[in-house]
């Protein structure tokens, strides 16, 4: 069910129950972080591994301190530069964070989401959420409430709070003795990271962007249900009548394409809802055309179309 109830969904969680919301950068699908019994019910309805750990939002940096060890400076200055934002944070996290949460790992990841419905869901609840991304574990993200109607059926509460506006999952960044490693790429860059805090591994040139792995993170991810390949240019000979393209500027004639933004911002923020159009054309192929630009917001586009292409 759709809502635009705040209040009645902060009720809902209260009573230990899942409520869809909207973040900059994709819905996520919300329970009581500190109750086993609910976080429970999101790895159910998502069908998610149960090592793969969730992000715990939270609307204030207190919220955040009580669910770790420690804030370290560099903490600090990240949530000042970032947050609200789409950055993640891995800390070692506190006796308060239930180990389901975490994967019965002993880090948590928190984030504190760029988007005033779920600031204030979370302050009417009044205690941190978590929030994996609203869809069914491995398949495309959702990036407007229908998408998660989609995906999760009818049975569950979805707060709208209209698109998302970054459209890809946060940066998600690992604090380890004052140093920040880059688990999984997003829309802030390591070099955007580089001026706030030290970067920790040697392997993350100042041009690269490759995450280390992230839990869970799968070769396989964000993937549509059609067969999806990704290619430098698309060729006529490669084109059959159940063919959709996903495409910047295609050079061949194409019946069924998706034309996308040739900026990173507004390709990034268009790729879900685009994936899941091509998906709901009923093709027996989706061709997309790699994008070529620099930078991170295209390095984490091009991170989410190899895994949406990769065969498993
Ligand atoms: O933008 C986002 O981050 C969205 C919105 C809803 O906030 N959420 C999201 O959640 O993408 P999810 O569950 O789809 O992805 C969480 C990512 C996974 O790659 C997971 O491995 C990583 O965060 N993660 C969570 N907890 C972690 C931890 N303790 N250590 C390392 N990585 C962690
Ligand atoms: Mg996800």
């Amino acid at each position: 069910m759709i809502t635009h109830d705040i209040k009645a969904a902060a009720t809902e969680l209260r009573a230990g129950g899942v409520v869809a919301f909207p973040t900059e950068t994709v819905y996520g699908l919300g329970a009581d972080a500190l109750d086993t019994d609910a976080v429970r019910k999101v790895f159910s309805i998502k069908g998610r591994p149960a090592n793969n750990p969730m992000i715990v939002h939270v609307s204030s940096i207190e919220m955040a301190k009580q669910l770790v060890t420690d804030w370290p400076s560099e903490a600090q200055r990240l949530a000042d530069a970032f947050w609200p934002g789409p950055m993640t944070i891995v800390l070692a996290k506190s006796d308060l964070v239930p180990s389901i949460v975490t994967g019965h790992g002993e880090t948590v990841a928190i984030r504190m989401p760029n988007h005033k419905i779920t600031l204030e869901l979370i302050e009417s609840f009044g205690g941190p959420i978590v929030g994996p991304s609203a869809n069914a574990s491995g398949t495309i993200s959702p990036t407007v409430a229908a998408h998660v109607e989609e995906s999760l059926g009818d049975q569950i509460t979805i707060l709208d709070g209209g698109p998302c506006i970054r459209g890809i999952e946060s940066t998600v960044v690992r604090l380890e003795h004052g140093k920040a490693s880059l688990l999984r790429p997003g829309v802030i860059g390591s070099e955007e990271i580089a001026r706030i805090v030290p970067i920790a591994s040697t392997d993350l040139a100042a041009d690269s962007d490759a995450p280390m792995p992230s839990p869970g993170l799968l070769a396989k991810h964000y993937a549509p249900k059609t067969p999806t390949r990704l290619v430098d240019q698309v060729d006529s000979h490669m084109l059959t009548l159940g063919t959709v393209v996903i495409s910047i500027a295609c050079e061949v004639e194409v019946a069924n394409l998706i034309q996308m933004p040739s900026d990173a911002a507004g390709y990034a923020a268009r790729l879900y809802a685009a994936l899941h159009e091509a998906d709901t054309m009923r093709a027996d192929l989706i061709l997309i055309e790699r994008p070529t630009g620099k930078g991170p917001i295209w390095d984490a586009v091009r991170d989410r179309l190899r895994r949406a292409s990769a065969s498993s």
